[in-house]
């Protein structure tokens, strides 16, 4: 089927049937959505993945814990994996990235000479936030700077990258601009060092195909909020199965003990396999309800995910243009993932635009330093990303997002 169409404006080429996608998304049915990068749409199926968990709850009690709850981390983790290539067991869901940071983090050494730990001034604060306490017991941190406030160039990072670097936990793609590392360039040079790379994939799995085993990375984590579209309290962990044995986090508990219902008393005794990075009983719910996203991402495909994408961003980066607006994400769309950023004049008002747009019906968001962000995601229609550029220009022209003036919005 064609994509839909707005009069006189360019067709983009038939591709992809976002109209079959976004039936699944109820929020759709009012909403112009182009908000994915913060928190994608929730698919229709979570009412019965909550459901289920509700009746196992009401019905099965306490042996819902051996039906599916106490194993839900690593079930749901082979689910999420499909996904990322990874092999069968080697992924764990933990409830965000802050807190998987710090569980790789506790499982370091930093008192040798292997000290450092190397990463962009556009890693997501949350990840600084995590390794800069553990500057305490002996972790150098080296941050590599932005030229523009847009990316890093490749040959910055693998420069800072050398034998004294323990681990690089790095944003796969900037959430500011939604520009994307070579991973690949990352991985080899750390493999060439000795050094680990933990790669935060927050803001491109679901939406840039990627390949764990294909590309030899050591670590993955990210959440499910957005591209994912399973919602909050979903993190993912996935450890190369070579490297498992190697860590023991001291960020740890009951889940990752080799025999957690013997309650042996004294010290940690490592499970064998990927539960030895797990810690307390997991977060049933959120759990189930991503398994939602995971299954629609997976039906639709990340490969034709990812074409409609470039696609739509392309073609929106054009309209833009066209109509006086500087995006300042990359143009490259190797260099790209889902998102594009609008830059604003200084006398505009960010938060005042969001609501402004919000009271047309059309969700975006904004970030200091950055702009609006703006992302289609396989649900979306180009007619959408139209009615964004027409809005954005009328509220320009007009300057009638001065009426939110007062906007405090914060999402
Ligand atoms: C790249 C990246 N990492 C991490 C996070 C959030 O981390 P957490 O799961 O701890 O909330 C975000 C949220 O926007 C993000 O974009």
């Amino acid at each position: 089927m064609n994509q839909p169409t707005t009069a006189g404006r360019t067709p983009t080429a038939p591709l992809h049937d976002a109209a079959r996608w976004r039936k699944r998304f109820p929020i759709l049915a009012n909403t112009n959505y182009l908000v994915t990068h913060s928190l994608g749409a929730m698919p229709d199926t979570v009412y019965e993945k909550l459901k289920l968990f509700t009746d196992q709850w009401a019905t099965r009690g306490v042996r819902a814990w051996a039906e599916g709850w106490w194993d839900a981390p690593i079930a749901v983790g082979n689910l999420l994996g499909r996904i990322l290539n990874a092999p069968p067991n080697s992924v764990v869901m933990h409830q965000n990235v802050s807190v998987i940071q710090g569980l790789v983090a506790s499982a370091l050494d930093f008192t040798g000479e292997r000290n450092k730990v190397v990463y962009t001034d556009q890693n997501f604060p949350t990840n600084m936030y995590v390794w800069e306490g553990f500057k305490k017991l002996g972790a150098k941190i080296h941050v590599v700077k932005s030229p523009d406030g847009i990316g890093v160039p490749t040959e910055a990072i693998v420069a800072a990258i050398d034998e004294q670097t323990l681990i690089v936990p790095i944003s796969h793609v900037f959430f500011r601009t939604s520009f994307m590392q070579d991973a690949a360039a990352i991985c080899k040079r750390a493999k060439e060092v000795g050094a680990w790379v933990l790669l935060d994939t927050y803001q491109s799995l679901g939406c840039v195909p990627i390949d764990v085993q294909a590309l030899d990375v050591d670590m993955v984590c990210g959440g499910s909020v957005k591209w994912l579209c399973g919602g909050p309290g979903a993190g993912y962990l996935y450890v190369k199965p070579s490297l498992q044995p190697k860590l023991e986090p001291k960020i740890t508990g009951w889940a990752a003990h080799a025999a957690p219902f013997a309650f042996e008393l004294g010290a940690q005794r490592y499970a064998s396999d990927a539960r030895r990075l797990l810690h307390g009983s997991p977060a049933v719910p959120s759990l189930y309800a991503a398994s939602a996203g995971y299954e629609i991402v997976q039906e639709c495909g990340v490969e034709a995910i990812r074409a409609h994408s470039t696609k739509l961003t392309e073609w929106l980066r054009g309209e833009l243009g066209s109509k006086g607006f500087r995006v300042t994400s990359p143009t490259n769309v190797a260099q790209r993932a889902g998102t594009l950023t609008v830059a604003l004049a200084p006398e505009e008002h960010g938060p005042a635009f969001v609501g402004a747009l919000e009271a047309r019906g059309i969700l975006v968001d904004h970030r200091p330093e950055a702009g609006l962000r703006v992302s289609p995601h396989f649900y979306t229609q180009q007619e959408e990303l139209a009615a964004f550029a027409d809005a954005l220009t009328e509220l320009r022209t007009t300057k009638k997002w001065q009426d939110f003036a007062k906007t405090k919005k914060s999402y």
